[in-house]
């Protein structure tokens, strides 16, 4: 799965119900009476959108990512209280911290690596809540026999390189939990699977398409017969795919 405009969109209501409601309103109030919340690989803005309902409408946004397109759509979309950086943010030194009183990022921990989780951990100085990092859990019902073995291969190519290095894939919020813990954050986690029905039929065939393809360059065989059968059947299918949710809060005892 890439990271088209479309895809990020279709992909926001499933995030927007799975996200944990404690977590993301403890974020927004630890960002402060005028927050400034350095939001990394923001897409098109989603974690703006989530979170403005619990903010003061003094919130400024520093919307960072790397594809101008997505960054241009978010800007648009966030407004005046908008400002962009067009970046890489593989480089942890680069980061935009100052000024900042709560990071933010969404469906991003997955695609990273030990080492710049280890790097970042030890430039975070203020609140960090971290949305929707995939942990490896991938159910249907009807189950399918080609399930397991596509969810085992399919985990597999997320472990592989995303611009950071081998990327930490499904052990993402097991081992951010542990590197910030580590660093000297106090840290909660909530689950936040999505939770699929027939209702979101487009988004499971949208799904399933990505899994197969990442299955497929894994290894995995006969992944055009399960997408096949998965598509058909997604109007009558439901799967649960495993997310989790965390805020780090350097220095402070929750
Ligand atoms: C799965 S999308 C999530 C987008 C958004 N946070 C959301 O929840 O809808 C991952 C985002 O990270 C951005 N990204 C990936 N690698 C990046 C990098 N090295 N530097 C900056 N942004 C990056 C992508 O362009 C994309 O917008």
């Amino acid at each position: 799965m890439g990271f088209s405009a479309d895809w990020l969109a279709l992909r926001e209501p499933a995030d927007r119900a799975a996200r944990d409601d404690h977590l993301l309103r403890q974020a927004a109030s630890l960002a402060g009476d005028n927050p400034v919340i350095l939001d990394l690989g923001c897409g098109t803005g989603a974690t703006a959108r989530a979170l403005s309902g619990s903010l003061p409408d003094t919130a400024q946004w520093r919307l960072l990512d790397n594809d101008p397109i997505l960054l241009d759509k978010a800007n648009a979309e966030v407004g005046t209280s908008a400002e962009t950086c067009l970046m890489n943010l593989a480089d942890v030194e680069a980061l935009p911290l100052d000024g900042v009183t709560l990071v933010t990022a969404s469906a991003l921990l997955d695609l990273v690596s030990e080492a710049w989780l280890s790097a970042f951990a030890k430039r975070l100085n203020v609140p960090f809540y971290a949305a929707l990092s995939y942990d490896g859990l991938m159910r249907w019902t009807p189950a399918n026999q080609t399930d397991e073995a596509i969810t085992t291969a399919f985990n597999r190519h997320q472990r592989t390189d995303k611009g950071f290095g081998p990327a930490l894939g499904p052990d993402a919020a097991l081992r951010a939990v542990e590197i910030l813990r580590d660093a000297g954050c106090d840290v909660q986690t909530a689950n936040s699977p999505w939770k699929l029905g027939p209702d979101m039929a487009k988004l499971q065939s949208e799904l399933v398409d990505g899994i197969s393809q990442a299955a497929c360059e894994a290894g995995a065989r006969n992944t055009e017969t399960w997408s096949r059968s998965r598509r058909e059947g997604a109007q009558k299918s439901r799967c649960v795919i495993g997310h989790v949710d965390i805020l780090a809060t350097p220095g402070i005892k929750f």
